[in-house]
């Protein structure tokens, strides 16, 4: 007797996570989904931490593909955990340049502050709220901007892509980065939901619609470390 209650209990129990896992599932992809196109809250510290460790590689490798000098002004979009910011401050040690970070999230942007505090007092950083689609800069202002990771979530290519082109110094470059095998696998389990134009083919295209020159994608394998995706495109010199 006491057998066939215990299976039957078992049963039940099987049955029930069959039928709830799904749910679960779905609730648990979303929640991601939404964290990693603006994070917030619990979830979005959660998000920032995984990110601090998943991409910092692919941050720091755009920040040395980027010839930064020390007296440029370069400007990050979508810093998020706040890895190429540091890597971008590195650069600048021995000079008079500063470093721009814009992010939708007020999470990341408190963190960054709270992280960053003396290079913002020393006015060797500025940390914005805001987004892409409006940057809060004069025209022709930067000597090289980079995001990773991110463009995938701007609520219109084109207008983002016209920002940062807009807030460019002629002839300067953008350097775009991403681990192809890796978004297409977030893609495929449903964590790019929120950020529909993934692919950078499209990208690409929007770049080269919206005026940007000699736009090419590079894999680039180092001995260590991933391979990882960069995507440059400079400003004309003349337009
Ligand atoms: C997936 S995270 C990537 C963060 C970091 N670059 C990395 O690779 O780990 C995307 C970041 O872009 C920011 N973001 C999303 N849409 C944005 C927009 N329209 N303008 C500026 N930042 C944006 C998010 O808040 C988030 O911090």
């Amino acid at each position: 007797m006491d057998i066939v209650v215990l299976f039957a209990v078992g049963l039940a129990f099987v049955i029930m996570s069959v039928m709830i896992y799904p749910i679960v599932r779905e609730k648990f992809v979303d929640l991601i989904a939404k964290n990693v196109r603006e994070p917030k809250g619990v979830a979005g510290r959660i998000v920032r931490f995984i990110l601090g460790k998943g991409n910092a590689y692919l941050e720091n490798q755009v920040v040395e593909h980027l010839n930064i000098q020390p007296n440029h002004k370069v400007l990050e979009v979508g810093f998020g955990s706040g890895i190429g910011i540091r890597a971008a401050l590195k650069k600048m040690e021995n000079g008079h340049g500063r470093v721009y970070g814009v992010d939708i999230s007020e999470q990341m942007v408190t963190c960054a502050m709270k992280e960053f505090k003396l290079a913002v007092e020393r006015q060797r950083l500025e940390i914005h709220l805001g987004s892409v689609m409006d940057l809060p800069f004069q025209d022709n202002l930067f000597d090289s901007v980079f995001h990773t990771n991110c463009y995938y979530f701007w609520p219109d290519l084109e207008q983002g892509i016209a920002e940062l082109k807009r807030v460019m110094k002629p002839g300067a470059l953008m350097i775009t980065g991403v681990i192809y095998e890796k978004l297409k696998g977030a893609a495929d389990k449903g964590f790019m939901r929120y950020g529909p134009h993934w692919q950078p083919a499209k990208y690409m295209e929007r770049l080269e619609e919206g005026g940007f020159m000699n736009v090419t994608m590079e894999t680039v394998k180092k001995a260590s470390g991933p391979s990882y995706e960069i995507i440059l495109a400079s400003k004309a010199i003349k337009e």
